[in-house]
C-alpha cells in the first residue's frame, strides 16, 4: 500500500460515514421512484419482496463494497487493484472499478434532470405557479415544463454546479458538511409530512395499501424491479458506496454501519410512502399514475388542502436535499481517481468533471424536448442511461464484487477488515456466495428474454437451485481460489 492511501482523509465525525452514506442512499429513488413503483406494481406484495432484497442483496453487496474501500483506500479501480493484488488475484479486476466509476457517473447525467424537476417545482410551489390548477393543467404545466431545453437545462445546470461546488469542497468541508445539516432536517421534514398526511384523511388508505400483502398481484416483471430497485436505492456497484468507505475510519464496525444505512434508507422509502399516498387518497387520486406522481397528483393534492402551498414547499425542498446528498455521492469515485492519479487538485478535478457531465447531461435532458425524436432502438438518450445502468452495469457490478469477495479475495483478509463473529462471518459469505448471484443472475436472466420467471410459481426450483448450487460451490471453493489467485 502507498503512503498516500494510507493517508487517506477520513470522515472526521463519528457519523460522517453514516450521514454521507445515507444521505447517498436516501434521493430520488426513495421518493420519486419507490412511490411510484409501488404504486404501478400493486402496493404490499411490491414493498414486501423490495424488502426481501434489500436484506438477500443489498446489505451483503454494500457490506463487501465497503470491507473493499477501506481495505483498498483509494477510488474504486485503486481499491480494487489494491486489494486483489493483495491476494494475488489478476489486475484484470480492476475493470469493476471502471465499470462501476463510469456507471456512478452515467446515472448522474440522468439524475441532474429529475432533480432539476424539483428544484424546478419547488420554484414553481415558491412562486404560487401551480395556483388554482386543475388536473388537466398539470400535465400541461408538466409537460411545458419539460418543453423548454432552456427552462430545464437551466435547473439541471443549476443541479450541475451545485453537486460540483460542494465536491469540490471537499471530503470533510463539503461533503461531510452538507449532510450534516440535510440529512437532520430532511427527516424532520418527512416527519412533519407524515404527520400532516396522517391528518389528511387517507391515512388507512396509505397503511393498507403499502402493507397489505396482495399475492395476486405479484408479476415476475415487479419483482425484477424490485431488485432492480434495491440497488439503485442503496447506491450500489456503482463507486459511490465504496469510495465513501476508503474514508471509513479503521475501528468503525462496517457490519453495523451497513445495517443503518440499509434500515434508514428503507425507513425513508417507507416514510415517503406515508407522506405521499394519504395525501393522494384523500383527494380521491390513483396512486399508479407512474413517474408523474410526485410531479403531477402531489401538487394538485396539495392545491386542495389547507396550508397545501405550505406542504409543498416543505415537499419539494425535502426532495432537493435528498437528490443533492445522493448526487455528491456518484461523483466522488471520478473526482477521488482524478487527483489520487492525475496530480491534480480537487478544484480543479471538480470542475473538469462537471464539465463533461453539465455536456452529458444536457444531451440527457435534450430527451425531453428538441431530441425527444433521436432514439435507437425505441429509447431516447436519457432512457438509454437509465436501462445500461439500472438493468445491466449495476447487477453486473454487484454481482463481479459477490464473487470477487467471495471466490477471490484471501479469506483472512476480508474477515480481519470485516470484523464480524464467525455465525455472522459465515452467514454473510453464504450470501456473497450464493444468494446474492443467484438473485442477480435471475435480473439477467430475464432481461436477456431467456425465461420470465414466475418468483410466484417457481421460487420451489429457485430454492432447489440455491442448495445444489451452494453444495457445488463449497465442494469447488479451494479450486476456484486456486485458479483465480488467492
Ligand atoms: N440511492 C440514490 C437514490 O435512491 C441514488 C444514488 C445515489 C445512486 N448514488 C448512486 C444510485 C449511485 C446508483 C448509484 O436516489
Amino acid at each position: 500500500m502507498t503512503n498516500d492511501a494510507q493517508n487517506r482523509t477520513q470522515w472526521l465525525g463519528r457519523w460522517g460515514f453514516v450521514l454521507a452514506a445515507t444521505g447517498s442512499a436516501v434521493g430520488l429513488g426513495n421518493v420519486w421512484k419507490f412511490p411510484y413503483m409501488t404504486g404501478e406494481y400493486g402496493g404490499g406484495a411490491f414493498v414486501l419482496v423490495y424488502l426481501a432484497c434489500i436484506l438477500a442483496i443489498g446489505v451483503p453487496v454494500m457490506m463487501t463494497e465497503i470491507a473493499l474501500g477501506r481495505r483498498g483506500r483509494g477510488s474504486p479501480i485503486d481499491a480494487i487493484r489494491r486489494v486483489t493484488s493483495e491476494s494475488g488475484g489478476t489486475s484484470l479486476w480492476s475493470l469493476l472499478g471502471w465499470m462501476a466509476m463510469l456507471c456512478g457517473f452515467m446515472i448522474l447525467c440522468f439524475y441532474v434532470v429529475v432533480a432539476g424537476w424539483s428544484f424546478s417545482y419547488l420554484w414553481k410551489m415558491l412562486t404560487g405557479g401551480l395556483a388554482g390548477s386543475s388536473v388537466d393543467d398539470m400535465a400541461a404545466i408538466f409537460g411545458a415544463n419539460n418543453e423548454s431545453p432552456f427552462n430545464l437545462g437551466f435547473w439541471s445546470t443549476l443541479v450541475t454546479v451545485a453537486t460540483m461546488v460542494i465536491v469540490g469542497k471537499g471530503v470533510q468541508g463539503g461533503i461531510e458538511k452538507s449532510v450534516s445539516w440535510m440529512m437532520p432536517g430532511m427527516v424532520v421534514m418527512l416527519v412533519i409530512m407524515i404527520a400532516y398526511g396522517a391528518l389528511s384523511g387517507g391515512f388507512g388508505e396509505a397503511l393498507h395499501f403499502l402493507f397489505a400483502f396482495n399475492a395476486g398481484s405479484l408479476s415476475s416483471e415487479g419483482m425484477l424491479a424490485a431488485m432492480g430497485h434495491a440497488f439503485f436505492t442503496l447506491s450500489l456497484a456503482s463507486g459511490a458506496i465504496l469510495t465513501y468507505g476508503s474514508y471509513l475510519p479503521r475501528n468503525a464496525s462496517i457490519g453495523r454501519t451497513t445495517l443503518t444505512v440499509a434500515v434508514a434508507d428503507t425507513l425513508v422509502a417507507l416514510m415517503a410512502g406515508l407522506a405521499i399516498f394519504p395525501v393522494i387518497f384523500a383527494n380521491g387520486m390513483e396512486p399508479g399514475s407512474g413517474p408523474g406522481l410526485i410531479f403531477m397528483s402531489l401538487p394538485l393534492a396539495f392545491q386542495a388542502m389547507p396550508l397545501g402551498t405550505l406542504f409543498g414547499i416543505l415537499f419539494f425542498v425535502m426532495l432537493s436535499m435528498a437528490a443533492l446528498t445522493s448526487s455528491i455521492s456518484m461523483v466522488e469515485a471520478t473526482v477521488s481517481w482524478l487527483t489520487d492519479n492525475k496530480g491534480i487538485s480537487r478544484r480543479t478535478a471538480s470542475w473538469g468533471t462537471g464539465i463533461l457531465l453539465w455536456v452529458i447531461s444536457t444531451l440527457a435532458m435534450l430527451s425531453f424536448n428538441v431530441g425527444a425524436e433521436w432514439t435507437l432502438a425505441g429509447k431516447h438518450f436519457f432512457g438509454w442511461l437509465d436501462y445500461l445502468t439500472s438493468r445491466w452495469m449495476m447487477p453486473l457490478g454487484g454481482l463481479g464484487m459477490v464473487l470477487l469477495a467471495g471466490f477471490v479475495l484471501k479469506s483472512e483478509s476480508l474477515r480481519e477488515e470485516l470484523g464480524l463473529s464467525p455465525v455472522v462471518h459465515g452467514l454473510w459469505l453464504f450470501m456473497v456466495r450464493y444468494v446474492s448471484p443467484l438473485g442477480i443472475l435471475v435480473i439477467f436472466v430475464d432481461a436477456l428474454g431467456i425465461a420470465k420467471l414466475q418468483f410466484g410459481s417457481h421460487w420451489p426450483w429457485l430454492l432447489l437451485a440455491l442448495v445444489v448450487i451452494t453444495l457445488v460451490g463449497e465442494l469447488a471453493s479451494p479450486r476456484l481460489k486456486r485458479a483465480f489467485g488467492a
